[in-house]
């Protein structure tokens, strides 16, 4: 049993975050070796969008939304949520100059790594 909590929800939930930022780290490589790294400048405004799109889930979840299957809504929420930090992620690249703007990156990447153990535990539930 111990074995199939690791194969089924310890290891995907690594792979999932390891897959995000394996995908950052190589886009931001090709962007510097195709000298196009103002290409990530310009990817936070499709993240800030995705982000906002992602609360369709919530507004569906509290009937704000009233049509449309609330599976399909969490289903896409977890798809933009990933699709969001990819894009912030490159964003960000590895400049340090700005507190704030990585304050907001870590919250960031604290809600998105709970909402990838979210996805592990509700399918448990
Ligand atoms: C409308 C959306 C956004 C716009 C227009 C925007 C704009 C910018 C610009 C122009 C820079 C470059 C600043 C510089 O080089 O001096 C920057 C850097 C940065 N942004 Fe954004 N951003 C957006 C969204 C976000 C979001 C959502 C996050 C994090 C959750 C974020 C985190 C950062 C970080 C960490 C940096 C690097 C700061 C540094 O140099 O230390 N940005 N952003």
């Amino acid at each position: 049993m111990k074995g199939s909590l690791l194969a089924r929800e310890i290891l995907p939930f690594y792979a999932s975050l390891a897959l995000l930022l394996g995908a950052a780290l190589l886009v931001d490589a090709v962007l510097h070796l195709a000298d196009a790294v103002w290409i990530g400048r310009w990817l936070g405004i499709p993240g800030v969008l995705l982000i906002l799109g992602s609360f369709g889930h919530s507004l569906r979840k509290r009937k704000i939304i009233r049509s449309g299957n609330p599976i399909s809504y969490l289903r896409l929420h977890e798809r933009m949520g990933w699709a969001e930090s990819l894009l912030v992620l490159v964003h960000t690249g590895i400049h340090f100059n700005a507190l704030l703007a990585w304050l907001a990156l870590i919250a960031m990447l604290v809600n998105v790594t709970s909402g990838l153990t979210g996805i592990y535990l509700l399918q448990r539930a």
